[in-house]
């Protein structure tokens, strides 16, 4: 796809759809929205006369019109009170925009930016939002149907209505390029079937990721290092399948002496629960329960991308948990990397057993802050729907940073709390813990507490995302299926991680 940012009111583009934004309120256009709508016979200021369009959130006006023999259509789109319009709400936007664009079959858009819009947002944040929106509400999981129907959007142009902010402009939409195609990189390894992706075929998907970006090194822990490095709560998980585990490491910018911040991304391939088994209906949502892993991996995508500062690790455990003759059973148990035993309970808590080795062996690797992401509990849905995700730790510093970031890329997230009294519920009568608690109460807090055991001292946070781990339907720049929501969390906590004394 051909992405540019030039000057000029974009008409003279041969886009078969012009996008522009319109506040609520308005009464008149003026400028390049009154260009536009001199091209249109003035249906915009008509309905606009009439109480029919004004601009309100959602409300798109789509109209149609010939000009030197070439057909185009306009899409107003309603940005809501300008008081109120933030970058999350532009993002929305664009990604309904795109969309329409596509119902349209446009295969070239352009998207004119006007004096009212520029003017009201910093030039940077709104070359990211809108090239982040249209991006990610474009996305469509394709890669299995055997006809492809729909129309895809080769071009895009961003018209500028002032010279003067171009180049902020232009660097904001290099950024939200990038992060987009982050996130669509971890939509795609979430949305692929579980036959397809194993753990395995996750390390040669990023080994291709990674073929073109040299910046980022990658270390394959296999079953038979994993074993030496007594990660046997990560090996019990894998032990019910015929698949074998990996613990995929990459880095960026590390040396010897690095202290790198560490993101380490839940990955099972598929959780059918293990021989506590899961009930059918739905299981098959089960495959996208790889998502901390394909975000964290992203993560990375991004950050090298970027040639951001300092130096970043990525921890995937990689594994299938599966009931055989062979799987773990509640009861057993297992010690971890830091010497940890640990009681089994429920095999379908897999998530924390492999996360515990991940930490730990991020700790053994120096690690200055740990940031996991998981989708670890259904009891973190109940807590909070499907708007945020929860968010743990042990330092409040790297929490605010996350909410702050969150206001800006809308992927919200809600502080739960880590009190003392969720270690009691894990207490165990034959090991240093047992790893769930039997109970239906606090689940997303007691899955957070046993993670806090594998992090020693080093500033931690923890993301349960598994409230968010799917949209349900297209809206704004979520599109049905697998969400990989965080990713750009991630990606803009790299950019500016919290200070820590
Ligand atoms: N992968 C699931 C959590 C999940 C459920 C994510 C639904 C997304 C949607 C996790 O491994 C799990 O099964 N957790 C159990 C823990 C329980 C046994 C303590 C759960 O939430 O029921
Ligand atoms: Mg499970
Ligand atoms: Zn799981």
């Amino acid at each position: 796809m051909k992405i540019q940012v030039k000057q000029g009111n974009g008409l003279e583009e041969a886009a078969q759809v012009v996008v522009v934004t319109v506040f609520e309120g308005v009464t008149k256009p003026t400028g390049f929205l009154k260009e536009i709508d001199d091209r249109v016979n003035q249906q915009l200021s008509t309905l606009i006369k009439r109480g029919i369009f004004f601009g309100k959130q959602d409300q798109v006006l789509t109209v149609h019109g010939v000009y030197d023999k070439h057909a185009f259509s306009v899409l107003f789109m309603g940005l809501g009170k300008k008081e109120t319009c933030d970058y999350v709400r532009l993002r929305h936007i664009a990604g309904n925009a795109s969309r329409a664009a596509i119902s349209l079959k446009s295969s070239e858009v352009s998207w004119i930016v006007d004096a009212e819009l520029s003017g009201s947002f910093d030039a940077f944040k709104l070359g990211q939002s809108l090239t982040e929106g249209f991006l990610m509400g474009k996305y469509q999981y394709t890669t299995y149907k055997s006809s492809d129907e729909t129309t895809h959007i080769s071009g895009l142009t961003f018209s500028l209505d002032s010279g003067k902010i171009k180049n902020e402009f232009t660097r904001g939409h290099t950024k939200g390029i990038i992060l987009a195609e982050s996130v669509i990189i971890a939509r795609d390894l979430a949305n692929a079937p579980p036959n397809v992706l194993t753990p395995k075929h996750f390390v040669e998907e990023a080994k291709k990721t990674f073929k073109k970006i040299p910046s980022v090194s990658i270390e394959v822990i296999d079953k038979k290092k994993a074993l030496k490095l007594g990660m046997h709560a990560f090996l019990g998980v894998a032990q019910g399948s015929v698949l074998d585990p990996y613990m995929l490491v990459l880095s960026y910018n590390v040396q010897k002496k690095s202290t790198p911040i560490c993101f380490v991304g839940k990955g099972v391939t598929f959780d059918t629960g293990g021989i506590s088994i899961k009930p059918a209906a739905k299981m098959q949502d089960m495959k996208a329960d790889m998502t901390g892993g394909a975000s964290v991996l992203a993560a990375l995508y991004a950050i090298a991308r970027l040639e951001s500062k300092g130096s970043f690790m990525a921890v995937i455990p990689l594994v299938e948990n599966m009931p055989s003759g062979n799987a773990q059973r509640p009861g057993d148990i297992v010690t971890a990397m830091n010497g940890k035993t640990i009681e089994i309970i429920n095999t379908d808590a897999e998530g924390r057993l492999i996360l515990a080795d991940a930490l730990c062996y991020a700790v053994s690797q120096g690690a200055s802050q740990l940031i996991d992401i998981a989708t670890l509990t259904g009891a973190c849905s109940v807590a909070l729907g499907s708007a945020a995700a929860g968010i743990l730790g042990n330092n409040q510093n790297m929490i605010h940073r996350f909410e702050e970031i969150s206001h800006f890329t809308g992927e919200k997230v809600w502080q739960l709390p880590l009190y003392e009294e969720y270690l009691e519920l894990l207490k165990s009568d034959v090991a240093d813990i047992s790893h769930c608690y039997e109970g239906r109460e606090g689940g997303t807090c007691t899955a957070a507490k046993f993670l806090e055991q594998f992090v020693d001292k080093t500033p931690w946070v923890h993301l349960d995302i598994a409230s968010v781990m799917m949209y349900k339907e297209n809206k704004g720049y979520r599109v049905k299926g697998m969400a990989a929501e965080g990713v750009r969390n991630l990606i803009e906590y790299a950019c500016q991680p919290a200070l820590l004394k």
